[in-house]
């Protein structure tokens, strides 16, 4: 078991990526924090995990609220006594370009994907000092090459890598390292949705999956395991990196 009793935050872990994340966390022995909005969602994931046994609980939390973050880290600190990983998942995609994106929708975004990493990571600090513990955030293949119609969300993904690269850099020397996974096309419920909000779902689809060398877009498990290494002592020396999961996708950018 490569993270027995450790305790990790995964936010946006009712579904999707982070569903991914807090399967293979739990599995390998961590205790889990489960956080999103839908309270129904979160308990079942919880339930389903092992809250049982008193080794997963659910944190109803807005990462785009300072007050509910810092909520859900001392909630996590009187639970479990301590914090050592924290995975910034929870996002968003709006798929417009920049002319098209209202000046709301540019906050929300920036706030559900950017913000919600820096005050996240802000409030943990503290706790991750005193376990030499460590944060992964999930950015995008996004933050690294163009896509069409990603305006916000591109500035989001890039603006996580960045930041992560500093927190790198500035909490070295407290024991805490930092790492980024930039995940290409995962199956999801965002991309489920995503595909929805194309003019030919199913066109789109097969034109996506035939972009992969792989011949095939990535699974939650798979994003799961990327975590694992990253937030396990395997990954000891490895800081301020950013790791693809894309099937190779990124090659032909
Ligand atoms: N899927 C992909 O192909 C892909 C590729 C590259 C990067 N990513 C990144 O991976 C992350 C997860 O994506 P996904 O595809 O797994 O998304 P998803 O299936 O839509 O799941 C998103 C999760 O985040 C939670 N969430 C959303 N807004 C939140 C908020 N304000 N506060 C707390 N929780 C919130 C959702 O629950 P509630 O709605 O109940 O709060 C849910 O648990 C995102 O950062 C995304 O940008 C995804």
């Amino acid at each position: 078991m490569r993270l027995k009793d450790k305790v990790a935050i995964v936010t946006g872990s009712s579904k999707g990526i982070g569903e991914g994340i807090a399967r293979v966390f739990f599995r390998e022995g961590a205790k889990v924090v489960i956080v999103c909005r839908t309270e129904d969602a979160g308990e079942k994931m919880a339930e389903k995990l092992g809250a049982s046994e008193g080794r997963a609980i659910f944190l109803k939390t807005d990462v785009t609220s300072s007050k509910s973050i810092q909520n859900m880290i001392d909630t996590t600190i009187k639970t479990f006594g301590k914090l050592d990983i924290l995975v910034n998942n929870a996002g968003y995609h709006i798929s417009k370009n920049v002319e098209e994106t209202s000046e709301q929708e540019w906050e929300f975004i920036i706030n559900t994907n950017l913000r919600s990493t820096f005050l996240c990571s802000k409030y943990s600090i503290q706790h991750l000092r005193k376990t030499k513990g460590n944060i992964v955030n999930i950015s995008s293949m996004v933050g690294l090459v163009g896509q069409p119609n990603a305006g916000a969300y591109s500035a989001t993904k890039g603006g996580q890598i960045a930041m992560s690269k500093g927190m790198a850099i500035d909490f070295a020397p407290d024991g805490i390292r930092v790492n980024v996974i930039c995940p290409g096309w995962i199956q999801t419920p965002l991309v489920d949705d995503w595909f929805s909000q194309q003019k030919d779902p199913e066109a789109a689809r097969r034109y996506i999956f035939g972009q992969h060398p792989l011949g095939r877009i990535g699974t939650i498990e798979e994003c799961g395991e990327a975590a694992l290494y990253l937030a396990s002592n395997d990954a000891a020396f490895v800081t301020g990196i950013t790791l693809n999961i894309d099937g190779g996708v990124t090659l032909g950018y």
